[in-house]
């Protein structure tokens, strides 16, 4: 059984420690609520990268006045905006530069990019929804490993949308163009959804195979009464009130759901509860989706992300089994 998250950070502590954040999302909702329970718990120095600069400064006090007495926390907020590739590319740099080579323990992702049944495109072409949960997902976790940014050991988290396959994606067509002219507008949110979840789970596992010193996660956060849990207003016909209904009745706060990252980040590479590195909202493991789980799907992922972003391919793109 999965063990009681809440419960199991009650006994530890990062003071002294040394630990560094990055908070990619951290101004709202699931993300501010991990920078505050990383604060509480003594951690030495919180990232918190997200666009709204006022939202941010005023995360930062909470942060500082949630530090055990004694501690001193180096809390700074890093601007950008994970639209497009240029935006990913600059976040990466501004983080690395901000935390310096070699010094980040915990990169936690939860920047908001739904569904959202159509098609809308940012600066490069791509679906922006697609562009903001997933490519830059990818982009972060890509280029502070492979250009020495992580601690040793460094844990990668990304809260979003495990488990799910979106059968006959293509590399090819990851905006799903070939869907838009014959899908309703409710069919499309549920291939935008599952094709993000496809994507997520098929990188993460390739990050995995490839960089074993690190450790990726992709969690499911359930149902959470954040800004993002609001966004159901957004979502096509009666997605809305059945969205609107579960959020009321079993949506967690973000601080409810935060110690499942928190103990995720926290917890030693031996413990049994974090061996998957696809978990649910109680740290139950979960299955990587379908279509992540063939290799072949990876490989040609992998490739066709790389050069969405404009960085070689590497000889061998399939190094998994
Ligand atoms: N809440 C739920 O019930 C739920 C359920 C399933 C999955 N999820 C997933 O979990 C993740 C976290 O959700 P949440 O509910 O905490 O979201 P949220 O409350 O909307 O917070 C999202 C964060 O992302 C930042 N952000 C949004 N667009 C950005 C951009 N273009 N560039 C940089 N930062 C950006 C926002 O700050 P700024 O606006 O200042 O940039 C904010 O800090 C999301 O990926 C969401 O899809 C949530």
């Amino acid at each position: 059984m999965p063990p009681n998250a809440a419960k199991a950070l009650e006994s530890v502590s990062l003071a002294g420690q040394r630990k560094t954040a990055v908070i990619v999302g951290g101004t709202l909702g699931i993300g501010a609520a991990v920078a505050r329970r990383l604060a509480e718990l003594g951690c030495s120095r919180i990232f918190v990268f997200a666009r709204n600069e006022a939202r941010g400064k005023e995360v930062l006090a909470v942060l500082k006045a949630l530090a055990p007495k004694g501690s001193t926390l180096e809390a700074q907020f890093v601007q950008g905006d994970l639209s497009d590739v240029n935006g990913m590319r600059a976040a990466a740099e501004a983080l690395q530069k901000a935390a310096g080579d070699g010094s980040i323990d915990y990169l936690v992702m939860t920047q908001s990019g739904a569904p959202k049944g159509t098609l809308i495109e940012n600066a490069d072409g791509h679906d922006r929804g697609l562009a903001i949960q997933a490519i830059s997902r990818f982009v972060l976790a890509y280029l502070l490993t492979t250009r020495g940014a992580l601690a040793p050991g460094a844990v990668v988290l990304s809260v979003a949308n495990p488990g799910r396959t979106l059968d006959g994606l293509s590399a090819d067509d990851l905006s799903l163009r070939g869907r838009v002219p014959t899908s309703s507008k409710t069919g499309l949110f549920f291939a935008q959804s599952a094709r993000d979840s496809s994507v997520l789970d098929a990188f993460h596992e390739e990050l995995t195979l490839r960089y074993p010193q690190y450790r990726y996660y992709h969690l499911y956060p359930g149902l959470v009464r954040s800004r993002e849990g609001s966004e159901y207003r957004a979502f096509p016909g009666w997605l809305r009130y059945a969205a609107w209904l579960s959020m009321k009745l079993v949506g967690a706060t973000p601080d409810k759901y935060a110690v499942v990252p928190v103990y995720v980040l926290t917890a030693p590479p031996s413990d049994p509860a974090v061996k998957s590195r696809f978990l649910g909202e109680k740290l139950a493991p979960m299955q990587i989706g379908k279509w992540a789980a063939d290799p072949k799907n990876r490989a040609a992922l992998w490739e066709k992300l790389l050069n969405i972003i404009g960085e070689e391919v590497e000889a061998s793109s399939e190094v998994s089994s």
